[in-house]
């Protein structure tokens, strides 16, 4: 057989393979999610998140010592209240568990970038994103909620807030609500092109955030969409957003390529609570190598154009990665 063109020369050995290598996950890459919880000396597993934990906030103050050891660059908190109401107070009041975790954290660890996500969720007693009237979600009051708990966690000292609400203009009144305070140096990782998935279970056990009624289709985007994606991307740029974010991640792989090639500013994907689960779940059972697995979806996901990977298995990846 004659044959000159043979791909596979390039394929022949591990260092002929490291040198062709085109994409590599780094631990500079990294954002680490966590759970923050009142109380004290509180470390309990979610059940469908084997591996991640609500934390009290001294808990937390360890865990972050972690993070920062392995070299990861940040972390993304979400506030998980014991009461909650109909508009959602502990997001925006000034001794909420987010708040006071920021401050203590900010103090201990100076240099680790403090992500705060921003929605109502978790602290509505409806579980919705926003203010509920008569059964529909108010937009323009939740954006003022919104940018109110975005000033607040900014102050308690979050070096990037995260709107991950998906209401409309929420990024241009967070950005003028915190320029007005000076505080122009924050900034704004907008979750743009949030999906209504159905990989979201997992992380509404850890945010105890189901909501009580009706689904989020109203203000997540459509699966189905990709061009309103684009849309809602150049908006949030136009309105101030730093770094915009895609949402889910390995089933949206198309639109976080769509977006990095059409957009000049970081782009950050989330691999969600539902795709951990199933890595987690299947390597379990022994049906695949979580490890392996867990760099093949991440390396896709930064093949495909992301630069930023916000994942639960950051840990994980970190030590591996080391090594
Ligand atoms: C809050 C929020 C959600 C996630 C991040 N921020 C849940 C939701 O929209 O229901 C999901 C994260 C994950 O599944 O890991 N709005």
């Amino acid at each position: 057989m004659e044959l000159h063109k043979r791909p596979r020369r390039l394929r022949g050995n591990e260092n002929i393979r490291r040198l062709v290598r085109e994409t590599k996950v780094s631990t500079d890459d990294l954002i680490y999610p966590l759970f923050i919880v009142e109380g004290k000396g509180v470390k309990r597993e979610i059940s469908s998140m084997p591996g991640v934990f609500q934390l009290s906030a001294d808990n937390f103050l360890k865990e972050l010592e972690e993070v920062q050891s392995l070299g990861i660059p940040g972390v993304l908190l979400f506030g998980v209240p014991e009461n909650k109401d109909k508009t959602g107070t502990g997001a925006y009041s000034h001794d909420g568990i987010i708040q006071t975790a920021l401050k203590e954290a900010k103090k201990e660890f100076p240099n680790l970038l403090l992500i705060a996500d921003v929605c109502l969720c978790e602290y509505t007693n409806h579980g919705h994103c926003g203010v509920v009237d008569d059964g529909k979600i108010l937009n323009d009051i939740s954006v003022n909620l919104i940018a109110k708990s975005a000033l607040s966690y900014a102050e308690a000292g979050a070096d990037v807030v995260a709107p991950s609400d998906m209401m409309d203009g929420r990024v241009g009144v967070i950005r003028k609500t915190l320029d007005k305070s000076g505080l122009t140096d924050k900034i704004i990782m907008s979750y743009s092109a949030k999906y209504a998935s159905a990989f979201y279970g997992p992380f509404r056990d850890a945010a105890q955030s189901t909501p009580a009624f009706g689904d989020r289709k109203s203000y997540q985007m459509d699966i189905a969409n990709s061009r309103e994606a684009l849309r809602e991307v150049e908006l949030d740029i136009q309105e101030g957003a730093d770094i915009v974010m895609v949402k889910p991640a390995m089933a949206y792989l198309d639109v976080i390529h769509e977006v990095s090639s059409r957009f000049d500013v970081p782009v950050a994907a989330y691999q969600v609570s539902g795709e951990y689960a199933m890595v987690k779940a299947a390597a379990g059972k022994g049906w695949i190598d979580e490890k392996s697995a867990v760099l093949e979806m991440t390396t896709a996901i930064k093949r495909a154009g992301a630069k930023i990977i916000i994942t639960y298995f950051a840990k994980d990846l970190a030590k591996w990665l080391k090594t």
